[in-house]
């Protein structure tokens, strides 16, 4: 047995505890001490799950001018992050059952953590054929890669995968609430779809849901949350809780949904730091400079994430402005739990997925160490708690903060 040692996040405490690891990568026993064949202490550090990601663009097929599965992975096990839940806006987009089959042979054997893959079904039908993707995402609006349906289509979908046992993961705009203008700074974006949008968007979704199982992705605001339909989850994006529109970004902060206001983003943090949001997840969209260098109107919208996700929250707790609870929560248990994935939790039984992290070690992010193919961070010059070794199913894909492993993610199978 191979074992990991350091202050542990288990139980929902920090304690000296080793983490036995078996053969097949699994958490066999969590004690005081363990008897091990091979032994790595961590010291002081924290020992924590490994971050599951549910909103990722890796860009391949298709895009891999702007990030490819295996630089986009890279940059996953850097910041903290053991699974990710790839999305399906790639060209070609998944759609189809041979465009899904397509994509998961393309990745096959270069993620450098664990994956899951969404679908994009475009009406009720397409549900059954998808079947093997491990959840679905609906674009309520139109945004990067045009895979918007509309409401009744919306409503087909989620009865079928109401009855398939689904989870739909909804991009909640209204694009009857955008507002047409002119476009050239981040407050002229936030208003051109604006919160209205967001909220009208979950309004409508409260009324066709019936049973299905949803997931709000990116929610940009309290008066969100407040419209949030009852029992679905919800995520946030470091781009809402950290940037807003008096940011001096231009193109490299335009995203959809767009980066509200100061006071919106401090009542979004507000709201997650009591316990309103479920999980954070980066929204990872990268595009080059040089897309970006557009002028406003014409850029497209995303900005990469990954990275940085769980360096940002590991900083606040740090600074004592969020517990460490609703980081592992937010970063892990309950992304997992959404996701239906045996990972996210020190646990016996689950997936050795762990970060090894030192929260008195902070770094300014610089682009650089992040290694994205894009070479761009939003989040440039501020502070981040990063890991300093990164376990996936109990081997070491991060050591001494440098990638150590690549190619051993694996595809996780549809919890259903
Ligand atoms: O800003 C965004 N970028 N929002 C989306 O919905 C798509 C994403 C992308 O893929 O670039
Ligand atoms: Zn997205």
């Amino acid at each position: 047995m191979r074992v990991i040692s350091g202050r542990v996040w288990y139980r929902g405490r920090l304690d000296p505890l080793s983490v036995g690891i078996d053969e097949d990568g699994k958490i066999a026993a969590v004690r005081k001490t363990l008897r091990a064949d091979e032994s790595i202490d961590h010291g002081d550090a924290l020992i924590l799950p490994g971050a599951v990601d549910l909103h990722v663009h890796m860009r391949e097929p298709g895009l891999t001018h702007k990030e490819d599965f295996a630089s986009g992975t890279r940059s996953a096990a850097i910041g903290g992050v053991t699974t990710i839940a790839e999305m399906p806006n790639t060209v070609p987009p998944v759609t189809t059952a041979d465009a899904l089959d397509g994509k998961a042979s393309a990745l096959k054997g270069r993620g450098a953590v664990d994956y899951a893959l969404y679908a994009a079904p475009r009406s009720g039908e397409a549900v059954v054929r998808l079947r093997k993707a491990t959840a679905f995402k609906a674009y309520m609006a139109p945004s990067t890669g045009d895979l918007q349906v509309r409401p009744p289509e919306l409503e087909s979908i989620l009865r079928e995968s109401e009855t398939n046992r689904k989870l739909v993961v909804v991009h909640a705009e209204d694009p009857a609430k955008f507002r047409a203008r002119k476009v050239v700074s981040l407050a002229d974006h936030a208003e051109a779809r604006p919160k209205e949008a967001e909220t009208s968007a979950l309004a409508l979704l409260a009324r066709v849901r019936g049973n299905a199982r949803i997931h709000v992705a990116h929610v940009t605001s309290r008066e969100g949350l407040d419209s949030l339909p009852s029992g679905a989850s919800c995520e946030a994006s470091p781009l809402h809780l950290f940037l807003d529109t008096s940011r001096t970004l231009g193109t490299q902060g335009k995203v959809n949904p767009p980066l509200r206001s100061p006071a919106d983003r401090e009542a979004l943090w507000d709201a997650f730091r009591n316990g309103r949001i479920d999980a954070v997840a980066s929204d990872h969209a990268p595009h080059t400079l040089e897309e970006k260098e557009a002028a406003f109107d014409e850029a497209p919208a995303g900005a990469p994430g990954v990275a940085t996700s769980f360096p940002l929250l590991m900083r606040r707790s740090r600074a004592g402005d969020l517990d460490l609870g609703r980081v592992v929560a937010a970063m892990a248990s309950r992304p997992a739990e959404i996701l239906g994935v045996p990972k996210g939790a020190i646990e016996v039984g689950r997936d050795a997925d762990l970060i090894a992290v030192d929260p008195r070690r902070v770094d300014t992010i610089r682009a650089k160490r992040l290694r994205y193919k894009c070479g761009w961070t939003p989040f440039e010059g501020m502070e981040g708690c990063f890991p300093t070794a990164v376990y996936l199913r109990g081997e070491a894909v991060i050591e001494d903060g440098e990638p150590a492993a690549e190619g051993r993610g694996r595809l996780l199978a549809p919890s259903t």
